[in-house]
């Protein structure tokens, strides 16, 4: 089983859509796919029509046990609106989690501990991720064995990669197997300057980790999350999708080494 977290110190990069967008390709190829949404505002949850404000069960559980369980993880499961694509849900409450968990030991380890109880049940877990560094991001780093950064073609968002890149060799540091990364530009518009700069200025600064598959701006994907639906199911042919299963090609091939 291969565990990709989706990350970001930064808001609005497109790091839910990428987890939706891979999951669909994924799906589709036949893989066994599990989503884990680590974001207390639920928006990967929102997607699959589930509502973050309802949820009896959610990923917030594996904070409160201390002792997880295979039916415990099974249990916060659910089958999403697609086949092949399951979701452990995020609830509301996930935003307590960061002032509960001052203090408290160990909580770093809970996602990763949950996935190893259901790892013969999926082919390829993918966690989105809040964009603030705390408890949950720090899950999300410890449980995935490969890490996507999607960053915002656009100067601002070069700075946020910077603290990003910052974190992540932190987190190497204490690791033995040292988490390889995947910077992945989006939003790109190469009719603005600004887009084409930083996309050039992040092949320079980062030229090991940045993909070669770029997302363009594409007005398909907020139809897709409007109608609940992988970007792949509504329309395979749209170029965002094309940059996508460009990006999925080159993960497949990576992680076969890693
Ligand atoms: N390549 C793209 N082209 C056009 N719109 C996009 C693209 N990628 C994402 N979007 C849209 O931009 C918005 C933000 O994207 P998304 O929710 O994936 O970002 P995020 O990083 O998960 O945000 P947050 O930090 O709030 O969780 C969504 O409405 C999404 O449909
Ligand atoms: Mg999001």
């Amino acid at each position: 089983m291969q565990v990709w977290a989706v990350a970001n110190q930064k808001g609005g990069v497109g790091k839910t859509t990428t987890v939706v967008t891979l999951a669909g390709l994924l799906a589709e190829v036949g893989y066994r796919v599990l989503l884990v949404d680590l974001d207390p505002h639920g928006s990967l949850t929102s997607y699959f029509r589930l509502d973050p404000d309802e949820l009896d069960e959610s990923v917030y559980d594996l904070f409160e046990r201390v002792e997880l369980s295979t039916p415990l993880v099974r249990g916060l499961i659910q089958h999403s609106s697609h086949e092949s694509i399951d979701i452990m849900p995020a609830s509301t409450a996930l935003a307590t989690l960061e002032r509960k968990a001052v203090g408290k030991e160990g909580l770093g380890l809970q996602v990763s501990k949950a996935l190893k109880l259901v790892r013969d049940e999926y082919d390829y877990v993918l966690i989105d991720s809040p964009p603030v560094l705390g408890v949950l991001m720090v899950n999300a780093l410890a449980a995935c064995t490969h890490l996507l950064v999607p960053v915002q073609t656009e100067f601002l968002a070069l700075k946020g990669l910077e603290r990003m890149v910052r974190t992540i060799e932190m987190i190497n540091r204490a690791r033995k197997n040292k988490l390889g990364y995947t910077i992945l530009p989006t939003f790109y518009d190469r009719r603005t300057q600004a887009s084409v700069t930083s996309l050039r200025e992040l092949y320079r600064l980062y030229p090991d980790a940045v993909s070669s598959a770029v997302v363009p701006v594409d007005t398909k994907f907020r139809n897709a999350s409007l109608k609940g639906l992988v970007p792949s199911s509504l329309d395979a042919g749209s170029r965002g999708v094309h940059a996508y299963a460009r990006l999925l090609r080159g993960l497949l091939e990576r992680c076969k080494q890693e």
